[in-house]
């Protein structure tokens, strides 16, 4: 009875305080004129441009917010900047409503974390939303309220550039990934000085671009739709994002920007999302070259009509809706909800109470580049490394290894581990796998050639490289992609390394020293040469300030790599699409039997499965077993699976669980994972990891189209990765 009571005054507190909420939102409207409710509705970018299809470089916006025209700026950074303009809207205006500011803080605001597909590779929840929450201590002290991150969308082909701003193939990773980041942007408390509001985009589907080319056409079956891509953005509406994005793309024909049964029907009727939904820069206007606009003022009525609560740089909402209402078209109603859930999450923010609380220098100075927040970002970096390759166990390297030669395009680039959407980041603040190196070394122990260009053709560099090698006795060749061949509208063709930058490690390794490569990438890359000739290879991504570091703590053994890969690393750009959870086909690739699903000039393996990676441990897996071998269809069961550290350092495995219903009312794909626990395991420590399977982890969209268990058999995976996994049956009974 206690307890019921409890809640009973909890919920009435909290529906008390949704009521007076609902009551200053609806007193504000109620002063306001519908050309100040439009106003409201127009976002533009204040000082640079971050999207694409406008050249228009943004002007001064001054005399459109005197006149309550805007409700956001994006791109204006700095306290100093943000108070300016807010003073125009809260002292010069006749409404007197504060401006919302958004900035693209993806994976940092002035210090740079790693970028999201390398947090993402951590496998560490924890860690990504502590990331989230420094990004948005310094971004809020910095004069942001709103970040458009996380992004969420899943990649199933790595062509496509953006691939590089989510968590790559997996939903159910992408889903814990998105929540996480929601959680650490927005805290406990969106009034606080130091959150920001959140925006999950692109909603949705916007990774599914055919051929992996942004901005391209996404067709696919509703059931996939709701499976894979739909998942990670009910993740973030659930942890409670403030907001959304709407995506560039088609989904089946119809645009997002456009899409009411996305827009309304799913997310709002479906979901009860409360939030507010921002178009994409100027996809309300791209309506119109979609094919689904004849011109701006029809955009604007798709737009709004479907769902679009604020409009980025596209103009249609500020030139259109007035007449648009006046005509009929678009409810006044329409226009009070849009402007209802823009001012909902205003007064959350406080900033009716205290329109300037994020505009204070003495804090923006304090909170930007703290000591923390880079130690942070080399915690999160170290984690986010992945262990490839380690034959021999080259690695790590003693500090008494004697002479190291380190060579190639990305060893000493300042630029390039900012990795894409750095926003503010300053490259004068990476710290280079060179000068990592030598930090912990002595100088004359570091021996340094560039080699060759990233993505040039000269081989000039290639004898000086040559002679460093031979006189050393490792090398460490840093390869990989430059920050701008991924991200948006950096769709690539080919997954090879650019450049001459095989060939150089081809003459590198002629030389015949131990080579260890390091990779600083925005995507899988298909490199079976590399893989095949170096003594030991890392997937480092692009790290971000602490890049340099992070990678020579991992070299030297100061941190044990524990990450895994959030995406499958192919063999070949031809295998692309290429992921862990496929389906089996009635014909799966058989190099037995030729009348089977595979090529017949290359396996259907990936170089590298989902969720691989190494360590500097040896985790060893046994004893998957069950308590039961069959559970109801509202029951549970446990499995549980011994790890041990045979290895002879301490180090963290995650133990990934996986299940296969081995028959449904559609076909079902060959695993799905569906949970993993982070272990530390000191060497010779066994641990019993248990994972319990609920009715959750085995729903799907059935024949008919309701997500829901069938009974049958199904297959239990644990592993530390796709691929090398034990197994173990079950059954669901009626
Ligand atoms: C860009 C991107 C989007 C970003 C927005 C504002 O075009 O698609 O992710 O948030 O514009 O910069």
């Amino acid at each position: 009875m206690h307890k019921i009571c409890i809640l009973l005054l909890i919920y009435s507190i909290a529906w008390s305080q949704q009521r007076s909420l609902d009551a200053r939102i609806d007193s504000v409207l109620s002063k306001m004129t519908l050309d100040e409710k439009i106003g409201q509705l127009n976002q533009y970018s204040g000082g640079f441009f971050t999207g694409v299809n406008k050249n228009r470089l943004s002007g001064s916006y001054e005399q459109l917010i005197r006149e309550g025209k805007v409700g956001s700026l994006l791109n204006v950074f700095g306290s100093e900047q943000t108070r300016k303009m807010q003073r125009i809207a809260v002292e010069q205006s006749r409404a007197k409503i504060p401006l919302i500011f958004g900035l693209d803080v993806i994976h940092g605001c002035k210090t740079t974390f790693p970028v999201p597909l390398a947090e993402a590779s951590t496998w560490d929840t924890a860690a990504v939303a502590l990331s989230a929450r420094w990004q948005a201590i310094e971004a809020s002290s910095a004069g942001i309220h709103w970040t458009f991150g996380p992004m969420v969308d899943i990649a199933r082909d790595p062509r496509w550039g953006r691939i590089v701003e989510g968590s790559g193939e997996d939903p159910y990773l992408g889903s814990l990934m998105a929540a996480a980041r929601v959680r650490g942007y927005q805290g406990g408390d969106l009034a606080a000085n130091n959150t920001i509001v959140a925006c999950a985009k692109h909603f949705a589907g916007y990774g599914g671009a055919e051929g992996g080319r942004d901005y391209n056409t996404v067709d696919m079956s509703e059931r996939t739709f709701r499976e894979v891509y739909l998942k990670p953005f009910k993740s973030a509406v659930d942890a409670g994002a403030g907001t959304l994005m709407a995506s560039f793309n088609e989904i089946g024909g119809v645009p997002s920007s456009a899409n009411h049964q996305l827009l309304t029907r799913i997310l709002r009727d479906e979901w009860k999302f409360d939030g507010f939904v921002v178009s994409d820069w100027n996809s309300v206007g791209e309506l119109i070259p979609h094919g689904a606009a004849k011109d701006l003022a029809q955009a604007a009525e798709l737009g709004i009509n479907a769902g679009v609560d604020m409009d980025m740089e596209s103009d249609a909402y500020i030139a259109s809706l007035k007449n648009l209402v006046n005509s009929g078209k678009v409810s006044q109603n329409t226009i009070d909800e849009s402007v209802r859930r823009i001012l909902r999450i205003k007064f959350r923010l406080g900033l009716f109470e205290d329109p300037y609380k994020y505009c204070d220098a003495a804090r923006e100075k304090a909170q930007t580049r703290s000591k923390e927040i880079i130690s942070a970002a080399r915690m999160i970096a170290g984690k986010s490394i992945v262990l490839l390759k380690n034959d021999g166990e080259i690695l790590p390297l003693k500090k008494s290894i004697g002479t190291v030669a380190i060579i190639g395009p990305l060893a000493n680039s300042k630029r390039d581990p900012l990795g894409a959407w750095a926003q503010q980041g300053d490259s004068g603040d990476v710290v280079t796998v060179v000068e990592g190196v030598r930090q912990k070394l002595s100088a004359a122990q570091v021996l340094y050639e560039q080699g060759c260009g990233i993505t040039d053709s000269s081989k000039n560099g290639f004898a000086a490289a040559v002679a460093v090698a031979k006189k050393a006795d490792v090398v460490l060749l840093v390869l990989g992609e430059s920050l701008a061949m991924s991200g948006e509208a950096y769709s690539r063709s080919r997954l090879d390394l650019p450049g001459v930058q095989e060939e150089l490690a081809e003459a590198v390794c002629a030389a015949g020293k131990p080579v260890i490569v390091i990779l600083m990438n925005g995507r899988p890359l298909a490199v079976p040469w590399i893989v095949e000739h170096s003594n030991a290879l890392i997937e480092a991504w692009f790290l971000g300030v602490q890049s340099g570091n992070a990678v020579a703590d991992v070299l030297f053994g100061s941190v044990n790599p524990s990450g895994k890969l959030p995406v499958t690393f192919p063999r070949s750009v031809g295998q692309i699409p290429l992921y862990y959870n496929n389906k089996n086909t009635g014909r799966p690739g058989d190099p037995r039997n030729h009348y089977t699903s595979a090529y017949f000039d290359l396996e259907n393996t990936p170089l590298f499965p989902f969720g691989f990676g190494l360590s500097y441990s040896k985790f060893e897996y046994s004893h998957l077993t069950l308590n039961v071998s069959s559970m109801t269809m509202d029951g549970s069961l446990t499995a549980s699976v011994d790890v041990r550290n045979s290895g002879t350092r301490a180090g963290e495995e995650v133990v990934q669980f996986y299940i296969r219903d081995l028959v449904g009312s559609v076909t079902r794909p060959v695993k799905e994972l569906k949970g993993f626990s982070k272990v530390a395991l000191r060497p010779g420590e066994t641990k019993k990891v248990e994972f319990v399977i609920m009715p959750e982890h085995l729903k799907f969209y059935t024949l008919d189209m309701t997500y829901a268990i069938e009974p049958g058999e199904f297959m239990l995976f644990a592993g530390g990765n796709s691929r090398d996994v034990l197994e173990v049956p079950f059954t669901v009974t009626q």
